[in-house]
């Protein structure tokens, strides 16, 4: 309703200076109120981004683009600069992607494709405009530590060689597994964490298919996550993780 008011154009008697005080103290109090209300547990990137979303026209849509997975204290390194801009910038329009989720080379376009997005470029950039005024987009500098963060936390790719691949479990892996990101290498995780880390995969697919809505056009196919999780556990890494983050399924 706010943004509506804000974004319906044209000159109003306030001078523009003197309308975008209003709208930024209103929103900033609004948002305050509503953060509290919403979630105690939220941290006030992410309560902001959901009250965004719950004025918006478009919010449904926003909030489906990724799915609520992480909270800031898990992510890689959380003091780092790298995470530090992940959460400034990248809870702008939807929840806090995972560093994890995609390998080096896709984050690489990736965040090309966001920074875009945050400069208000694209067929989608009005709606972006729309939602929020105040959408920041980094610097050249923030950006290229961005990247490095999320390429240096990134996922690792299955070699397309590896013989996991040639048994049927294999190919079900392939293809349930290679659908949101890149194949992942049963190395990344031990045998002890795989059936959590496709547990929570599960969850992300239903989520993927609540958004898509009509049941024809879902394309996961059925699951048969036992023998997917017994072929990541025979290729598994045997030693603990040292990764500083084994999320536990939500
Ligand atoms: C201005 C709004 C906006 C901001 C800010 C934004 N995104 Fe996005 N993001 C989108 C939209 C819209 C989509 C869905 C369309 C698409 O994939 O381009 C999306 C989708 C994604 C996806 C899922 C698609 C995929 O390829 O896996 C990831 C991951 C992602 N964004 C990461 C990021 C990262 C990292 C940042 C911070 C550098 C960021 N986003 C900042 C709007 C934004
Ligand atoms: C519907 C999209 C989707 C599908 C399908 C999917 N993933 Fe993911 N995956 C994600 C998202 C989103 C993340 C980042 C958030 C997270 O870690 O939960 C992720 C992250 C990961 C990670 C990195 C995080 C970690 O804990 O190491 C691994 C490994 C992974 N997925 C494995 C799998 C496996 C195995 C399958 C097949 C059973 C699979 N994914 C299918 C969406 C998906």
């Amino acid at each position: 309703m706010i943004v509506a008011s804000r974004c319906s154009g044209g000159r109003s008697s306030m001078d523009f200076l003197s309308r975008t005080r209003w709208w930024t103290v209103t929103l900033a109090a609004a948002w305050a109120v509503n953060a509290q209300a919403q979630s105690k547990t939220d941290a006030p990137e992410i309560a902001k981004a959901k009250y965004l979303w719950s004025q918006s026209p478009h919010g449904r849509m926003l909030e489906r683009i990724l799915p609520p997975a992480i909270e800031p204290h898990q992510l890689p390194e959380p003091q780092s600069a790298g995470a530090r801009l992940a959460l400034r910038y990248c809870v702008q329009c939807h929840y806090l992607p995972n560093p994890q989720m995609h390998s080096a080379d896709k984050w690489q376009t990736i965040v090309e494709r966001m920074n875009w997005r945050m400069q208000g470029k694209g067929n989608m950039g009005a709606l972006m405009k729309d939602m929020m005024t105040g959408v920041e987009a980094p610097s050249a500098e923030e950006l290229a530590t961005l990247t490095d963060y999320l390429q240096k936390h990134g996922q690792q790719a299955i070699d397309p060689k590896h013989p996991a691949l040639a048994t049927s479990a294999g190919q079900m892996f392939s293809i349930a597994c290679s659908q949101c990101h890149t194949l992942p290498d049963p190395q990344r995780h031990t045998a002890r964490e795989w059936p959590g880390v496709v547990q929570r995969m599960r969850k992300h697919m239903s989520w993927a298919n609540i958004v898509v809505g009509a049941s024809e056009l879902r394309t996961t196919p059925e699951l048969n996550t036992r023998e997917i999780i017994g072929l990541l556990q025979r290729y598994a890494r045997r030693d603990a993780a040292k990764r500083p983050m084994p999320l536990t399924g939500k």
